[in-house]
């Protein structure tokens, strides 16, 4: 099964951005038989210093015309059910570490649209492509119920996420449904604080009302306890940081708390969050060249996912230096931070490698493509970490919850056992 034709076209991601989708046609030779395929590329906003470059120098027209002039020729003719060879042949073509040349956008939208045309091909489910006949284990959701940081233009909480994340279900539909109602209630708790909030939400879909971080904390700690008191299911806390976006190069900047935290001050401050509200989950604690501060802080909390996002941005090679130092017990997935589905595998081996769990994400602006539900469940990822609200959220759950239906009886869901 070759690819026949290729093509690209500018498209939006939902909060706004111009980013590209690759379409794909394959021909099945014997019954001449047509399939299409296409995806796009998510964009983050508070991007690692390491990710690959999203676009060439020159934007998304230097984007479509390197992919007409280096990808399209080679990539033709490639055969789907080998979507790695694709992969390869990106990174052959590009010739930059960082996709310098056809840019990380160009690149993962080849990268997920000849997988999908590979499991097109074979009349698989991506995830089954992807993962391989026994890939049946669900990842349990974790989403951004309260936000802050970049994603809410600085007008919210310092700590850019404030998560939910259900630690035993019963089922995905239960897990899900666990967090849309968590969500759904905080808002009277957020009304009671702020009464001047209209109920406005960030790029996530996560609500952002003028509190504290530990004013969130205490909300979530408290319609999170309801919730699960009523559906049966513990549901945990976390936070993402997203420290780098408060680095100054000495401090750690809480402009709407009005303090200023060195690295000690910094780890001192985090470990207290975790030991009040019992987190489960912390993301980006430290900026992401501080390896050692990483580490001290997964030292004293081993039974919780302490996560590396902006530290690892899904590259190998950073995931391999964090497990030798024993830097975290987590790394985000990204796979559009290193630009194909082939590498970030080799960043969830990498990762298992030293013990760390996968949790694959989502951007903060993302696509309505459920790709990513795929990618979870082919990677056999303990978390998605894909938001609650917004059309482009729901698109993942709801094809978790599709592909728990497709699974039945043979679905896992993963437990708390990591603690
Ligand atoms: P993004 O970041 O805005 O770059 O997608 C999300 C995150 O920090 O997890
Ligand atoms: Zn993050």
């Amino acid at each position: 099964m070759q690819i026949e034709d290729v093509w690209i076209r500018k498209v939006f991601t939902g909060r706004g951005d111009v980013t590209v989708e690759v379409e794909l046609t394959v021909e099945d030779p014997s019954s001449g038989e047509v399939l299409v395929t296409r995806a796009a590329a998510p964009a983050g906003a508070s991007r690692g210093m390491h990710e690959v470059a999203y676009f060439p120098e020159g934007g998304v027209d230097a984007a479509l015309a390197a992919f007409e002039k280096l990808v399209a020729p080679e990539v033709v003719g490639l055969d789907v059910t080998e979507a790695y060879v694709v992969d390869g042949k990106l990174e052959e073509v590009d010739g930059t570490p960082r996709f310098e040349r056809i840019g990380g956008a160009v690149a993962i939208a080849t990268s997920f649209a000849a997988a999908e045309a590979g499991a097109a091909a074979l009349g698989i489910p991506l995830f089954a492509f992807i993962g391989g006949a026994y890939a049946r284990k669900l990842p349990l959701p974790l989403g951004n119920v309260i936000g802050g940081g970049k994603h809410s233009r600085g007008l919210g909480p310092d700590i850019q996420e404030f998560l939910v994340m259900p630690l035993n279900p019963p089922d995905i539909f239960t897990a899900v449904y666990a967090n849309v109602e968590v969500h759904k209630r905080a808002l009277k708790q957020i009304l009671k604080v702020d009464s001047s909030f209209t109920g406005g939400k960030n790029d996530e879909g996560a609500w952002t009302p003028r509190i504290s971080s530990r004013t969130a904390l205490k909300i979530l700690k408290e319609v999170a306890a309801e919730v699960g008191g009523e559906l049966g299911v513990e549901i945990g806390l976390g936070v993402d940081v997203a420290a780098s976006s408060l680095w100054n190069g000495e401090k750690y900047v809480y402009k709407n708390e009005g303090v200023e935290r060195g690295p000690r001050e910094q780890l001192e401050f985090v470990a207290k969050l975790i030991e009040e509200f019992d987190l489960v989950y912390v993301e980006d604690p430290f900026h992401e060249e501080d390896f050692q501060s990483f580490a001290e802080l997964t030292d004293k909390y081993r039974d919780r996912l302490i996560v590396g996002d902006d530290l690892f941005v899904t590259n190998p090679a950073r995931i391999r230096e964090g497990g030798k130092l024993k830097a975290a017990t987590g790394v985000i997935v990204k796979p559009d931070q290193i630009g194909t589905l082939l590498r970030a595998y080799q960043a969830v081996i990498t990762a298992r490698e030293y013990g760390m769990r996968p949790v694959v994400s989502h951007r903060s602006g993302d696509t309505e493509y459920k790709t990513l539900a795929h990618i979870a469940v082919g990677f056999g990822a303990d978390v998605i970490k894909t938001g609650i609200m917004g059309g482009e959220r729901t698109a993942k759950l709801n094809e978790l919850i599709r592909l728990g239906d497709y699974l039945g009886k043979w679905a896992v869901l993963p437990q708390r056992h990591w603690r």
